[in-house]
């Protein structure tokens, strides 16, 4: 399966934040917010991932992320010249998808649970059309809605909806089958002007090939895209990484434990680093293993 990370917009919600850098690369706590939609694709086995942005903004992605060698990935980029919705994501990188499963997931979600290494696996082996994340929150109209039946199947999908059919929210985390490219050939602008990812969705829905895995109690999921939200994930991060001595969205750490790279390449990242924390971390984790 391949990977998609849309680090595109313009963080309009953070200004002025956004003027003089890209909303993925401003800090959740002690590491960039990209980095946490990345660990989730890590997390879930994929290695080959393509990065999106605008033009201002994808020279910077790349120069914090390179070509991905040092974490045993492989990053492609693409530029997306116009804010055109998320769904474009896959017209951006149908070359890339190249009629294979992909996973696309927005670079500003941050999502964090035990267990979900093994939920994100169990997803992609079981995938059939389209899996997505559905996420209790207290804000509905301000997402995409998934509507469930009493077996917990999914029934209706509605982007933004002004009276919402409960308050399932739809993360930002999506698997596809290797339709979706056509799927999103097929779609036209929303009233806001973008292709939007909840179209897709009910195309699935309508196949009957729409499932929602739902991540409930134990699970954090934050979409960082306001001040509120960006300083809340940060406080989040602080507090589980302070209270258990552990790292959250730690790439070097991921790459490590899932084998993508050496002990001895974690120890060199970390010496590299040992000014900070982060670095000292790695160096601890190379020694540990
Ligand atoms: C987008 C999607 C929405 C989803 C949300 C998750 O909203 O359109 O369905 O629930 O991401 O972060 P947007 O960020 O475009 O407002």
């Amino acid at each position: 399966m391949k990977g998609i990370v849309l680090a595109g917009g313009s963080g309009t919600r953070l200004q002025p934040l956004t003027w003089g850098t890209s909303k993925q690369l401003l800090p959740v706590y002690d590491k960039p917010l990209v980095y946490y939609p990345i660990s989730v694709l890590m997390l879930a086995g994929i290695r080959d991932i393509l990065v999106i942005s605008t033009p201002t903004s994808l020279p910077a992605l790349r120069n914090l992320l390179g070509d991905g060698s040092r974490l045993g990935l492989d990053f492609s980029y693409r530029v997306q010249p116009e804010p055109r919705g998320i769904a474009d994501a896959f017209l951006v990188g149908a070359d890339f998808i190249d009629d294979e499963p992909t996973a696309l997931i927005l670079g500003d979600n941050v999502f964090h649970g035990a267990g979900f290494p093994r939920l994100l696996r169990e997803s992609i082996a079981a995938l059939d059309g389209c899996t997505l994340f559905g996420y209790p929150v207290s804000d509905p109209e301000r997402y995409g809605i998934g509507e469930t039946d009493e077996q917990g199947n999914l029934v209706s999908i509605e982007e933004k909806p002004l009276r919402p059919r409960g308050n399932n929210a739809i993360t930002g985390l999506y698997f596809y089958d290797s339709d979706v490219v056509e799927i999103a050939r097929t779609l036209t602008p929303s009233e806001r002007g973008e292709l939007e990812i909840t179209d897709v969705n009910k195309v699935y829905l309508k196949q009957g090939r729409a499932h929602l895995t739902r991540l409930g109690r134990g699970y954090t999921w934050i979409d960082a895209g306001t001040h509120d939200s960006l300083l809340a994930a940060s406080q989040y991060v602080q507090v589980i990484e302070q209270r258990q001595g552990v790292r959250v969205a730690c790439l070097e750490e991921i790459a490590v434990r899932m084998g993508y790279i050496s002990r001895d390449s974690c120890a060199e990242l970390g010496e590299r680093m040992q000014g900070s924390g982060y670095g000292r971390y790695l160096l601890e984790i190379a020694q540990s293993l």
